[in-house]
């Protein structure tokens, strides 16, 4: 089987992604700014301010799947903020370029998760593809340095680029969040609450990354199932899934600006993202609809 390099291998998509890697058979890796000597996978330091690898990292690696980066939703986005968000993506792609040509690592491919942000933060109810255009806000500017950043890798792999849309999973991300609120009784939809969320079981997009993986696709695929909801929609079917009532109105939309400043785009906004692309090329998605996916996750 494959040796895979995770790089972000310990955080929430990386968890789930490397244990569906080695379970299959793989050999994985991670690299990680604090390797944790009691972790589940070998683990070797990175330091991107620093501009060191440790070059062990790459012996015998096959694939390189890169999802590090700082939280978008962790902090609010000062100027300071926003460089880190830039940066943690699209430096790390570069130095781990350099040392792959320097060591003439010979990869099978190269693929980046990036982002539905890509395409804005708000683009209302019609469907997106990878065709689509770009978006001009501050998260769509990033997405598009980082996913050009990835593919200074095409001149020696194949190059593919994951748009992650909303990961739901029990163990952190959107739906933990929106879960906080409901079960202290102060659950509700934010905003219009008719913002259009396309939402992606864990368990799903780690086969996507898996799927691209196996079949050395090249070029960028949207990660979201097929049937968004409207964020009303997910706040309602959790609240009634761990049984809670959900009486209070909408939090309106000039209160999350107050609160998250800028980043109140990721709450209020949405797209209506297509998963075709990658439905075409023959993957099948575990979880369609919404309902299923919840129940898979929450009960
Ligand atoms: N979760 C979602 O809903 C979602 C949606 C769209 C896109 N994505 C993208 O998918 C990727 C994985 O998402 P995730 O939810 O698994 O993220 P996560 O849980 O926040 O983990 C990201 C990992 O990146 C590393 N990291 C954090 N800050 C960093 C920094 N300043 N510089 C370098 N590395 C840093 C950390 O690893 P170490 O501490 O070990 O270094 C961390 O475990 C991310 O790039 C994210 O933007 C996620």
């Amino acid at each position: 089987m494959a040796k895979i390099l995770i790089t972000g291998g310990s955080g929430l998509v990386g968890t789930h992604l490397s244990k569906m890697l080695k379970n299959a058979g793989n050999e994985v890796t991670h690299l990680s700014r604090s390797p944790d000597p009691s972790g589940d996978y070998p683990t070797f330091t990175w330091n991107l301010r620093a501009r060191f690898i440790d070059e062990e990292a790459f012996s015998g690696v096959d694939h390189i799947i890169h999802l590090a980066g700082a939280g978008v939703a962790d902090k609010r986005w000062t100027k300071d903020r926003k460089k880190v968000i830039l940066e943690s993506r699209t430096a790390g792609i570069r130095l781990l370029h350099e040392y792959v040509i320097r060591l003439g690592i010979r990869l099978k491919s190269f693929i980046s998760a990036s982002a539905i942000g890509y395409y804005g933060s708000d683009t209302g109810t019609e469907v997106v593809t990878e065709a689509s255009p770009p978006g001009d806000d501050f998260l769509a500017r990033v997405v598009q340095a980082w996913e050009a950043e990835a593919d200074i890798f095409r001149e020696i792999t194949t190059v593919s680029k994951v748009r992650v849309g909303v990961v739901l999973s029990e163990k952190g991300g959107a739906m933990v969040e929106i879960l906080k609120p409901i079960k202290y009784f102060l659950g509700a939809p934010l905003g219009s609450g008719q913002q259009i969320m396309s939402w992606i079981h864990i368990d799903d997009l780690c086969r996507i990354f898996q799927f691209v993986m196996e079949k050395e696709l090249s070029g960028t695929y949207n990660a979201t199932a097929p049937n968004a909801v409207t964020n009303e929609a997910l706040t309602r079917l959790l609240a009634k899934t761990v049984n809670k009532p959900l009486f209070l109105p909408n939090v309106p939309a000039v209160m999350m600006k107050l609160l998250l400043g800028e980043m109140s785009q990721i709450v209020l906004g949405g797209s209506n993202v297509s998963a075709a692309k990658i439905q075409k090329q023959g993957f099948k998605f575990s979880f369609t609809q919404i309902d299923h996916a919840v129940k898979d996750l929450l009960e």
